[in-house]
C-alpha cells in the first residue's frame, strides 16, 4: 500500500537529529544518514550519496557511502542518468516509474521508483542523496522533505 507513515517520518526526523549530532565529520554523518534511512524507511532499498568529484573536468559523480545491492553506476557523468539530471538542475528529481523515463540508468531490475536530492555548500551543488525503491511512486511530498532535510544536514556540515 502507498500509504504515508507520518509517524515512521516524524520518528526518522529525530533520529536523523541523534546520527547528525553524533556523527564527527561529514562522512561519518553521510553514512549514518544511509544506514539510518536503508533501515528505518521500509520502501528505501538503495540509499547513496554521489558526491562530485574535486576538479573533475568534464564533472563526475563518485559513489560515496551507501546500503543496498552492488551498483555498476559508481561513476556517472553529469550528462547521465537521473543522478545526472539532478547535480546538472541544482533540483530535486522524483520519477514514480523509471521504466518509463528514458534518463533512467538501471540499478537493481527490482528497482521502479527513484528520488534524487541535491547537496548544495554555499550554493553550489557538491553532490547528491540517491534513493530507489522496489515500489512505485514511492516518494510522497513527505518522503521528499525527509529526504531534502538529509541533504541539507549534510550541506551545512561540509560548510563546516
Ligand atoms: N538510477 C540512477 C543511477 C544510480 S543507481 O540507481 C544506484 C540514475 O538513473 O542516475
Amino acid at each position: 500500500m502507498a500509504t504515508l507513515n507520518p509517524y515512521r517520518i516524524d520518528e526518522v526526523r529525530k533520529e536523523l537529529d541523534r546520527v547528525n549530532s553524533e556523527a564527527r565529520t561529514a562522512d561519518q554523518l553521510m553514512k549514518g544518514i544511509t544506514l539510518l534511512l536503508n533501515k528505518q524507511m521500509l520502501k528505501y532499498n538503495w540509499v547513496g550519496f554521489y558526491m562530485l568529484e574535486p576538479g573533475a573536468d568534464p564533472p563526475m559523480l563518485v559513489l560515496g557511502h551507501y546500503q543496498g545491492a552492488m551498483t555498476p553506476h559508481t561513476r556517472i557523468p553529469l550528462n547521465e542518468g537521473i543522478c545526472g539530471a539532478a547535480a546538472s538542475s541544482g533540483k530535486t528529481v522524483v520519477v514514480d516509474d523509471v521504466n518509463s523515463d528514458p534518463r533512467y540508468l538501471a540499478c537493481s531490475l527490482e528497482t521502479k521508483s527513484e528520488i534524487v536530492v541535491p547537496v548544495f555548500v554555499h550554493g553550489k551543488v557538491v553532490g547528491e542523496l540517491d534513493i530507489d525503491s522496489h515500489f512505485s511512486a514511492a516518494f510522497t511530498v513527505q518522503d521528499r522533505a525527509l529526504v531534502e532535510y538529509c541533504a541539507q544536514l549534510v550541506g551545512k556540515r561540509l560548510e563546516g
